[in-house]
C-alpha cells in the first residue's frame, strides 16, 4: 500500500523530546529532558475532593458536553486571574478555555496564517509550537534570542524584508528552551517593532507564575493599546498537566475565529477537568499553592546551578533562570553538540539537543536543555557529574 500522506504532515517529525521518553525506562537512567512539572506540585487531595464533590452534586453538566468558548465560570476566573497579575483582557478581548496551551497556539496559527505565511520567532523556541506552525503550512523564521530577549536588530530587518510575517511568537518569561526572560526594555522595544510593521504577537506565557527569584517584567499583553497581542497561558505547570486545561485572551473577533476552529477540532476541551479547575480556583489558595512549587523549584534549580559550578568545565556557559523549568547550556567552542548528545545517551544522562528548538530545523546549535523539576536532588549531582566528566573528555580530545 502506498500511503499517500499530505505535505503538511509528510517531512514533520516526532518531537525529540516524546522520543527521548521513549528511552527513560532504562534502569539507571537519569533525565533532564523532559519539560514535566513537579509530581509532587500536585494538589492530588483538593483535586480528589473537587472532583468528588462535583460528581455528586453537578454529575449531568460535567459528563455532558459543553460549548466551545469553555465552562463559563472558568472563563470569567481565568480572566480575572490574567487581568490581576499580568494586566491582560482589555476592551474589545475574549477569552477561550483551549486544550493546553498547546492547542490555544495551534489555534490561533490556523486562523491567522496561509501556508508559506511567516511566523517570527525568539531562536531556539518552543518545539511544540514550532511544529504547530509547521502542520499549517506556516513557517518559523529564527531571530536569535540573547540574554536579554530578542536580537531588535535582526527581528527589525526581518520584518522589513518579508511581508509574510503574520505574527511574532514571543515567548517572554523563561522561556522555553532557554530560560531567559525578556527584559522590559526589549519587550517594548518588540511591541513598537510590531506597531510599526503592523504585525500581531503571539504571548505565550506558561511559566509566568513560577518566579522563584527577581521582580515580574510586565506582559507584552499589558502594553497592548491596538488589540495586537494574543496572550496564551495554561494550567498545566502550575496545577496538572495532564488535565491539559489552557487559555488564550485576545481580541474578540480573532478569538471567535478560534472557536470556530476549535469545534473542528475538539468541540470543547474536556468539561469534567475545567470545572475541577474552576472548583480549584474558587476553594482553594491559588497563589499558596504556586508558592509552595516556587520554592520546591527555587531548591532544584539552586542545587543544579550549584552542581554546574562545581562540576562543569569552566568554558561551558548556563544560564541562571529566575522561575521556570529550564536552564540552557552552551559548549565551548570545538566541542561537538553530536559527540556530547552521543556519550550523555550512552552514560544514560538524557539532555534535549539544542538543535530540536531550532526554527531552521537542518541548523546547527552548541547548547542542550536541562530540566530541573523532574529529577530527584540526588539525581541532578550524579547526573551533572557525569555530563561534567564527557564534556570535560571530549574538551581535551579536541585540543
Ligand atoms: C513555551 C510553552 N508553551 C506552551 C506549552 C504548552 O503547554 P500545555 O499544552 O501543556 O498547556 C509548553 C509546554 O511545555 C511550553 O513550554
Amino acid at each position: 500500500m502506498n500511503y499517500n500522506l499530505s505535505d503538511n504532515i509528510k517531512n514533520m517529525k516526532p518531537s525529540a523530546i516524546r522520543e527521548i521518553f521513549k528511552s527513560l525506562g532504562t534502569p539507571g537512567a537519569i533525565s533532564f529532558a523532559a519539560g514535566n512539572p513537579s509530581p509532587e506540585s500536585f494538589p492530588v487531595e483538593d483535586i480528589t475532593r473537587i472532583a468528588n464533590k462535583i460528581l455528586a452534586e453537578n454529575a449531568s453538566a460535567s459528563l455532558q458536553y459543553g460549548t466551545t468558548e469553555g465552562f463559563m465560570p472558568l472563563r470569567e476566573l481565568v480572566t480575572k486571574r490574567i487581568a490581576d497579575k499580568f494586566d491582560c483582557a482589555k476592551d474589545g478581548d475574549m477569552t477561550i478555555i483551549t486544550s493546553g496551551g498547546q492547542q490555544g497556539i495551534e489555534l490561533f496559527c490556523k486562523v491567522m496564517c496561509n501556508r508559506g505565511d511567516v511566523v517570527v520567532c525568539e531562536n531556539p523556541s518552543f518545539i511544540g509550537a514550532l511544529n504547530a506552525f509547521r502542520s499549517i503550512g506556516a513557517v518559523p523564521v529564527g531571530v536569535p534570542l540573547e540574554d536579554d530577549g530578542i536580537n531588535l536588530e535582526i527581528l527589525e530587518e526581518v520584518l522589513k524584508t518579508n511581508d509574510k510575517v503574520k505574527f511574532l511568537y514571543l515567548i517572554p518569561t523563561f522561556q522555553n528552551p532557554a530560560g531567559i526572560t525578556t527584559s522590559l526594555e526589549k519587550r517594548k522595544a518588540v511591541y513598537a517593532l510590531a506597531q510599526k510593521y503592523d504585525v500581531m504577537i503571539l504571548e505565550d506565557n506558561p511559566y509566568g507564575e513560577l518566579r522563584f527569584a527577581g521582580e515580574n517584567v510586565p506582559t507584552y499583553k499589558s502594553m497592548d493599546t491596538d488589540g495586537r497581542v494574543m496572550y496564551c497561558g495554561s494550567f498545566s505547570k502550575i496545577l496538572s498537566a495532564g488535565m491539559r486545561v489552557g487559555f488564550v485572551c485576545g481580541n474578540e473577533t480573532v478569538v471567535q475565529k478560534m472557536v470556530v476552529a476549535k469545534q473542528v477540532e475538539d468541540v470543547h476541551t474536556n468539561q469534567f477537568f475545567q470545572m475541577i479547575v474552576a472548583g480549584f480556583m474558587q476553594e482553594c489558595d491559588m497563589d499558596a499553592h504556586i508558592a509552595k512549587i516556587n520554592a520546591l523549584y527555587k531548591h532544584k534549580a539552586t542545587l543544579m546551578i550549584a552542581a554546574l559550578e562545581k562540576y562543569m568545565p569552566k568554558e561551558v556557559k548556563f544560564t541562571r533562570p529566575e522561575g521556570g523549568l529550564f536552564l540552557w547550556c552552551t559548549l565551548p567552542e570545538g566541542v561537538s553538540l553530536d559527540d556530547f548528545m552521543k556519550e550523555s545517551i550512552a552514560q544514560k544522562v538524557f539532555v534535549v539537543t539544542g538543535k530540536a528548538f531550532n526554527c531552521d530545523e537542518s541548523a546547527p546549535s552548541d547548547s542542550f536543555r536541562l530540566n530541573y523539576s523532574m529529577p530527584s536532588d540526588e539525581e541532578i549531582d550524579k547526573g551533572i557529574k557525569i555530563l561534567g566528566e564527557i564534556i570535560a573528555g571530549l574538551i581535551e580530545k579536541a585540543k
